[in-house]
């Protein structure tokens, strides 16, 4: 880079399981909210885009995928915004199909995993189970003298969280995961949409640079500005780093899952890429 150097970034975690498995609520627990509740009928219509501080102060960035679909659109379009996936089983019930789905996902984009067998508090509750049914198709845990790291998680008594966020940045740190936020910004959608008040809107992750509030930018085949940018908790933000997930307002139309924004130094650059990008 031209600019800046590479500094330590926070890690990208992508939740992925089986249908009412538990990824929402894991969430919940470990950002210390209540999405579920807010679901119509429990089910996650939309991904999800949290950061959380750990106690020791170190950044996650978590992605809540439901069935899967930001993850594969992302994929499909060569973006790969994933470090980390944590495969996500109830328990109580099994290696579903939706189970297989992610571990499929996960070995196809060569992302490491750790399985979090969550529900532990129930009391058809059989982890043991799990790791054995895991066997079958190839993840091998720590448990089963394997290389997969697994912990046992409950959403509802808080059992395991702790030790989750520790493998999380265990395997963070082996990575050494690095980004130089100090030159212009580029990132990556993960989902857009049209709101009738606020015009498109895209939530995005910092990939490298840092993204600001009055940048330019072209995305997908449009071009934009920075208008504002809110945090996962609807707080505007003026500047994100890498690793972070907002929301930007500002842009031209509506870009697709996957879709790389850039960060241009003028109007007139913009729409060129953006008219270069249309042609394509
Ligand atoms: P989708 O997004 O619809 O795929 O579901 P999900 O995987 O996000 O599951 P969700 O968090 O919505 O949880 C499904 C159900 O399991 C809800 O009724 C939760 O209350 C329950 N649940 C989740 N985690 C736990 C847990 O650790 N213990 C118990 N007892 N129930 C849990
Ligand atoms: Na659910
Ligand atoms: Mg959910």
């Amino acid at each position: 880079d031209p600019e800046g150097s590479l500094k330590p970034r926070a890690p990208v975690v992508t939740i992925m399981g089986h249908v009412d498995h538990g990824k929402t609520s894991l969430l919940d627990a470990l950002r210390g909210t209540d999405v579920v509740r807010g679901e119509a009928g429990g089910i996650t219509q939309h991904i999800g885009a949290y950061q959380i501080k750990t106690k020791g102060g170190d950044l996650i960035t978590f992605l809540d995928t439901p069935g899967h679909e930001a993850f594969t659109e992302m994929r499909a379009r060569g973006a790969h915004v994933t470090d980390i996936v944590i495969l996500v089983v109830a328990a109580d019930d099994g290696i579903m199909p939706q189970t297989i789905e992610a571990i499929n996902h996960t070995k196809a984009a060569g992302v490491p995993m750790i399985v979090a067998i969550t529900k532990v508090d129930k009391h058809e509750a059989n982890a043991q189970r799990i790791r054995e049914r895991l066997l079958e198709h190839e993840v091998v845990v720590e448990a089963m003298s394997g290389e997969v790291q697994d912990v046992e998680v409950s959403a509802k008594t808080g059992a395991g969280l702790d030790e989750l966020i520790e493998k999380i940045l265990l395997q963070a740190e082996v990575m050494e995961l690095q980004a130089n936020p100090d030159r212009a910004a580029e990132a990556t959608v993960i989902e857009a949409k049209l709101d009738k008040g606020k015009g498109p809107l895209a939530s995005v992750l910092v990939t490298r640079g840092t993204l600001k509030v009055g940048d330019i930018l072209v995305v997908g085949t449009h071009s934009g500005r920075v208008r504002a940018m809110l945090d996962d908790k609807g707080r505007q933000v003026k500047a994100a780093p890498p690793s972070l997930p907002v929301e930007v307002l500002g842009l031209g139309g509506v870009p697709m899952a996957g879709d790389t924004l850039t960060v241009v130094d003028s109007e007139a650059r913009a729409r060129e890429v953006a008219a270069y990008r249309q042609e394509k």
